[in-house]
């Protein structure tokens, strides 16, 4: 176990209870004036009064911290400041480069995890919006998988509903094999757009598109038949978005609305049942405690519209339903985009009021803000269009091919095609982790492919550099040494960051605020840039030379690591 706040949590634990009498969270955190410091003897003194001073002293000294500390200092009103020793730094250093989770333990408590992501809707392009779900959800993923959740990813894609009576009729219209041809090829909007507009403009068509969607919901055979065919050619097509974006959706993972389908009545049935269902305007709705409109009146879910169909909220009751018993989902994450909270934070209330959803199990809305074009508005093409993300993307990896080919002339071309996709989807991916998930942000090509600043390309050169002190000098990072030796400021700094990696990921995982991590990963390579500077490597020699090897191999793999749990590659070269 190398975190190091862990640690020094468990030495202080006992030694706070010791003097308190009661439990205590000894509330460990880095510190501006020594390497930790434990503020918890403050909030003691709040409650129960005593001198602070008298009492952070002997918690120092009922506290073990002999091995581990070199200055334990009370100061100011209290605080304890913590100090580490060169030694600990050494031994826990040497612990972590033997072992392939670079000293990061899997979760002692591992649960049964679903995540709601991606999520796009057939015969409609993937917009923006659903490019930040799909990345969000896909770090999700490989974090909470690393450390040992059970995870089952659910592609809620939206693929029932009115608007198939509309694109059913205009398939027949076009003909199924060029329909199929249409939507294969990606032109998602432009089949959509068509039958829109003939549905906007046709009283016959509309006629033809309301009675298609009567026979799909009463199950006709031939309507189905055309509706696999929009859905079908739709997921391929989102699998090879998904295949461009390195993302670990697969075709055993869409979930979509269509699903829920036969299970729809008997969640409205259990609603009321319960007594929670009333008629409001002819609909059947549930009104959730606390949520009221502008005017104070309640807001419902409508679980069955006037017209006997069921709406998006009956659909999300059954996800809940679904997760919680036939999947045994304790924790339920919903990866979407802000706009829909009320609706989210509705459906689980519902959820908690049925009874369904309660302790320890627990629906967490992951939600995040939206992607604006330069002139802050959502991201359009020039034309006003939405853009397509497959040309985003490939856009991305143009310009980094660009990039790198001024960067690194040497590179083989295949190389060089591998790293620029590697480098531009990585840029993609890590402007958008970077930012707190919960705020808006703004496209730029420029600043995301920058290989200065807290960019991908920074991080990833970063990590390609070591590779490359390996690589040119032969020298491999030692093994199996008990202890490092550890001298200079810049190796005690980029240690201590090094070491810190674990309580990163862990609290990660709780708050899914990837930006944390990728603000981390940041500090890392500027740490090992200054200890680069200042501490010679391949020019030092024996036990200074062990931990200066070490000390790059760990920030390689730490480096490594973590961009893979962002859904970033690591080229060895750039
Ligand atoms: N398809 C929806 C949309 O495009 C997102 C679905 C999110 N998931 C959910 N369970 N409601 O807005």
């Amino acid at each position: 176990m190398a975190n190091l706040e862990e640690l020094l949590h468990q030495r202080l634990a006992p030694a706070f209870e010791s003097v308190a009498g009661i439990p205590v969270d000894p509330a460990i955190r880095r510190s501006p004036r020594a390497h930790f410091q434990s503020d918890a003897v403050l909030a003691l003194v709040g409650k129960f009064g005593g001198n602070p001073q008298d009492i952070a002293a002997q918690v120092v000294k009922a506290a073990q911290l002999d091995d581990l500390c070199s200055a334990v200092e009370v100061s100011g009103p209290g605080f304890i400041n913590l100090t580490i020793a060169d030694t600990a730094l050494g031994r826990l250093l040497a612990v972590s480069c033997s072992d392939e989770r670079i000293g990061v333990p899997q979760t002692g408590v591992p649960e049964r995890i679903t995540v709601d992501y991606s999520a796009p809707n057939a015969a409609k392009e993937m917009h923006v919006g659903h490019l930040r779900s799909t990345i969000i959800g896909d770090a999700a993923v490989r974090l909470l998988e690393w450390l040992g959740h059970t995870v089952i990813r659910q592609n809620h894609i939206g693929e029932w509903g009115t608007p198939f009576g509309m694109l059913v009729e205009h398939l027949l219209d076009v003909g199924e094999s060029e329909a199929a041809h249409e939507l294969s090829v990606g032109d998602l909007n432009g089949f959509y757009q068509a039958a829109r507009r003939k549905f906007d403009a046709d009283e016959q068509f509309k006629d033809r598109a309301r009675r298609r969607v009567v026979l799909l919901q009463s199950g006709d055979e031939t309507t189905l038949r055309l509706w696999h065919t929009l859905v079908d050619e739709s997921k391929k097509y989102f699998m090879i978005v998904y295949g461009m974006l390195g993302v670990r959706l697969t075709e055993d993972d869409f979930f979509g609305e269509s699903y829920y389908n036969d299970h729809l009545q008997s969640v409205v049935d259990e609603l009321d049942g319960l007594g929670l269902l009333r008629e409001s305007n002819g609909a059947q709705c549930v009104f959730p405690e606390g949520y009221t409109n502008r005017n104070g009146d309640p807001l419902p879910i409508i679980v069955k519209k006037s017209d006997g169909g069921f709406g998006y909220g009956a659909t999300d009751l059954a996800t809940i339903c679904h997760r919680l018993r036939n999947l045994k989902a304790i924790r339920l994450l919903y990866v979407v985009g802000l706009p829909q909270s009320q609706h989210l934070e509705m459906i689980h209330a519902v959820a908690r009021d049925a009874g369904w959803l309660g302790f320890p199990a627990r629906a967490e809305h992951v939600g995040h803000g939206s992607i604006l074009g330069d002139d802050g508005k959502m991201l359009r093409t020039r034309a006003g269009a939405s853009v397509k993300l497959v040309d985003l993307l490939e856009e991305a990896v143009s310009r980094a091919a660009a990039v790198i080919a001024v960067k690194n002339p040497r590179l083989d071309e295949e190389t060089r095609a591998a790293v620029a996709r590697a480098v531009g989807i990585g840029a993609v991916k890590y402007a958008d982790l970077s930012t707190d998930r919960l705020k808006d942000y703004v496209f730029d090509y420029d600043r995301m492919l920058a290989f200065e600043g807290n960019t991908a390309p920074y991080l990833q050169y970063a990590r390609a550099r070591i590779c490359s002190i390996f690589r040119r000098s032969g020298a491999e990072p030692p093994q199996d040494i008990a202890e490092l030796v550890i001298t200079e400021p810049a190796e005690r700094a980029l240690a201590l960051e090094l070491l810190a990696f674990g309580s990163v990921v862990t609290a990660v995982a709780e708050t899914l605020e990837f930006h944390k991590l990728a603000t981390y990963l940041y500090s890392l390579a500027s740490a090992f840039t200054t200890f680069y500077e200042k501490c010679p490597v391949l020019r030092s020699e024996g036990e200074t030379q062990q931990c200066r090897l070490v000390l790059c191999d760990l920030t390689a793999r730490t480096l490594e690591l973590g961009l893979g749990l962002l859904g970033i590659e690591s080229p060895d070269q750039m």
